[in-house]
Order: C-alpha cells, then sequence, then structure tokens
C-alpha cells in the first residue's frame, strides 16, 4: 500500500551521541555540555578542538602540547603539492579540499600506527595548508612556505591568505567563527560521515564524504551565496525592496532559516556582532546596515531568522577572505566536530541502513521486449 511522502528525515532521532546538543527548547547550543557562548567567550579554537576530540577540556599543559602538535602538522607531502599544482584553477575550492584529503588518504593511510585521533589532527592542521598552497600557485604562481610561526589555526589561515600576521582583533574573529562551526549535531555533513563511518570504512573516505555534503547551498555552501545575496545591493531600502520580491516569488534566502531552531540560531547574535565591529572598524558599515535590514524584514515577512552562515558571510568579507573560500573555512573548523563524531560512531558502531517510503509502481507482470 502506498505511504504519505516523508521528507529530509526531519524530527528523526538518527541515533545516540554525547558531543553536542542544538535545538531544544530553548534554541541553545553546547559541546560536550558547554555553552557556544562561553567557548566562544573563553576558548580557542585549538581547545574546542580539544574538547570535542578528547571528551574533556585540556589542562594548561595538555593545551600547550596539543597547539605544539598542530603546528607541526602544518606542512603537506611534496607529492600531494605535486597534485594540487595540477588540479585546474577555475577548481572549486571544496573539490580542492576533497581531492586534497583523498590524496592525503593514500599517502598517509590509516594504520594501526597511525589512529583516527592522529588523523583528525593531521587535517584541523593541514587542511588550510592543503587549500591556500593551491590557491597562491594558480595565482600568483609562488610555491609557498606552509610554516608559519603562528601559535593558532586561526592566525596561521590569515597569514597564509594574506602574507602576514593578522592583528588580535582579526585573529579573535576568525577563531572565534571556527569555534561556532566546530560542530552541529548530526547535520546533514556529519550523517554522511557517521553514514560512511558505519561501513567500516577508512576516516579519509568518510571525511571527504562529509565535503561533498557540506559543499551545498543548503548546508555550508549557505555563506558563500549569502555574500553574493547581500552584495548585489546599494543600500538597506533596495535590499528591502529586492527581498519582498523574492518572498513573492517563493525564492530561497539564503542564510535564513534552519531545520531544527525555530526562533534563533544561538551562533548568528555572536557573529552578528563580530560582523558590527569589523565593519565599524574598516569604516565601511554599509553591506552590514544592508543585511541588517534583511534580517527584519525576514522576521517580519516570514518569522525566519538568520543562521549562523549569513553574517559570517560579512566576517569573512572584512577579514579580506576571498568568497569562494568561505565554505572550504567551514571544512577547517567543521573536521572536529565530523571527527569526534566519526570516533564515536566507531565506538558503538551499527550499520546505519534505514528502509525507504516505498511510493512506486504497484507489482507488474513481466513484459517481454516484443511486447514493449
Ligand atoms: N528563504 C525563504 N523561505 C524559506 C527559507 C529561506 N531561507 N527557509 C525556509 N523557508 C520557507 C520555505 O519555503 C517553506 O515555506 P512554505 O511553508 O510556504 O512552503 C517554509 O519556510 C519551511 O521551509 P522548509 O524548506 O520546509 O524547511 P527545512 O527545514 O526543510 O529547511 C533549510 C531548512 C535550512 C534547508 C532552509 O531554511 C533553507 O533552505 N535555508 C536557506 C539555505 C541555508 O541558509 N542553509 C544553511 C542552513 S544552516
Amino acid at each position: 500500500m502506498k505511504k504519505e511522502k516523508t521528507g529530509g528525515l526531519a524530527g528523526i532521532i538518527a541515533g545516540d551521541s554525547t558531543i553536542c546538543i542544538c535545538g531544544a527548547e530553548e534554541e541553545t547550543l553546547t559541546y560536550r555540555g558547554y555553552s557556544i557562548e562561553d567557548l566562544a567567550q573563553h576558548a580557542s579554537f585549538e581547545e574546542t578542538a580539544y574538547l570535542l576530540l578528547r571528551g574533556a577540556l585540556p589542562s594548561h599543559t595538555e593545551l600547550t602540547a596539543y597547539q605544539d602538535n598542530l603546528k607541526q602538522n602544518r606542512s603537506i607531502p611534496d607529492a600531494l603539492k605535486t597534485v594540487l599544482e595540477q588540479v585546474p584553477a577555475d577548481a572549486n575550492m571544496m573539490d580542492v579540499l576533497r581531492t586534497g584529503c583523498s590524496v592525503l588518504g593514500n599517502l598517509e593511510q590509516e594504520s594501526s600506527s597511525r589512529d583516527a585521533l592522529t588523523i583528525a589532527d593531521r587535517l584541523i592542521s593541514s587542511f588550510s595548508s592543503q587549500l591556500l598552497y593551491w590557491y597562491h600557485f594558480h595565482t600568483s604562481g609562488k610555491r609557498i612556505s606552509l610554516k608559519t610561526e603562528e601559535e593558532c589555526l586561526a592566525s596561521h589561515i590569515l597569514h597564509l591568505i594574506h602574507g602576514c600576521s593578522p592583528t588580535v582583533f582579526h585573529r579573535q574573529c576568525l577563531n572565534i567563527s571556527l569555534i561556532l562551526y566546530a560542530e552541529h549535531e548530526f547535520n546533514a555533513s556529519t550523517f554522511t560521515v557517521r553514514t560512511i563511518a558505519s561501513t567500516l570504512s577508512d576516516f579519509y573516505s568518510a571525511i571527504c564524504g562529509g565535503i561533498g555534503a557540506l559543499r551545498g547551498p543548503l548546508h555550508g555552501g549557505a555563506n558563500e551565496k549569502a555574500m553574493a545575496l547581500i552584495e548585489k545591493f546599494k543600500t538597506p531600502d533596495e535590499a528591502e525592496a529586492a527581498i519582498m520580491d523574492m518572498l513573492k516569488k517563493k525564492e530561497l534566502i539564503m542564510g535564513f532559516g534552519h531545520r531544527v531552531y525555530t526562533t534563533k540560531d544561538p551562533r548568528s547574535p555572536i557573529i552578528k556582532e563580530l560582523a558590527r565591529k569589523l565593519s565599524e572598524e574598516a569604516k565601511e558599515t554599509r553591506l552590514f546596515a544592508i543585511a541588517d535590514r534583511i534580517e527584519e524584514v525576514m522576521w517580519r515577512e516570514k518569522q525566519l531568522f538568520p543562521n549562523v552562515d549569513f553574517f559570517s558571510a560579512l566576517v569573512y568579507h572584512h577579514l579580506g577572505i576571498p568568497t569562494e573560500m568561505f565554505t572550504p573555512l567551514f571544512v577547517m573548523a567543521r573536521i572536529a566536530g565530523w571527527s569526534a563524531h566519526l570516533m564515536e560512531q566507531r565506538t558503538d558502531n551499527k550499520l546505519i541502513r534505514p528502509l525507504s517510503n516505498y511510493i512506486g509502481p504497484e507489482a507488474k507482470a513481466w513484459l517481454p521486449l516484443a511486447n514493449r
């Protein structure tokens, strides 16, 4: 018997996890019990990654050792550099990272001497190096050095992009953004990672799958689309008129809405405040005013709120980051959450294999070729 259509696994609990709560009644977000507000205010991305991967906050000694370890892991093998040089200059940057991850999976295979935690840390350290090596090779012909003396990942990334150390404020902004993006329960890319891990596949295959899922504009790709939208307008009034028109045509406004949160994304006020401060610092508040008006209109007309991607776009813009790099930056943070989930899936594994709700044709008698 045919059943009603179902969609998107909305509202379905698909497994147990100790890593993150998002949504719930108060629309909160916690990593291993710590609120996103506390993490954004007090933690470094490295502390957050340690917490997600190892289950508890590091002591001072553990954090120093962890930061050193990540710092040592930033370079990439020559064979990977050679492949990155062959990836076309006009490649999508998410494809560059997916390829980089896949190649590293061949060069540094998962084994008894290279375990999941080691690979997680290696990818946290090296995704930015992989992307920026490819980027500079193809934009300026330079084979850049991937060894910076920067202590933290946020500074390393900004240094590789701009060729110099960031200001303390810019480092803090990217650091907070990486924390906000680090983990988010059973979202599409994390669930993809867990599904691949559940087949007992290798670490890199699962992460390649996660990158593929994150690339889509309904997921991580929304931050780039949000930037393209904001940049289209010259004034808040122009933005308001265009958004009203788009809503009338039932078009999606990227960076708004969420599958789990219903009234607010707790990450959004944090990232919005950074976007405001950065635009004031740059004395260029026009884009912020436009984004602010879009937020106002979306709430007034549809009771839809900005998700983390909307104001992240403006933060990255003011940090001088090219728009095509926005979703790859999401990867550089989310690799922490993906890896934590992959390891959790493995500790109590059960193959993820749901059922479909069949809505196709009734059983039919076989039709020989001559009678069709
Ligand atoms: N712009 C305009 N309308 C939107 C919208 C948006 N960004 N997000 C949801 N809606 C509308 C839908 O059109 C639908 O309207 P209808 O009831 O009149 O048909 C209603 O809100 C419910 O949306 P639905 O698509 O069922 O919600 P969902 O839970 O499946 O989708 C998202 C969640 C995130 C996929 C969706 O909000 C979206 O596409 N947002 C834009 C992409 C984005 O920012 N992604 C990043 C998420 S962190």
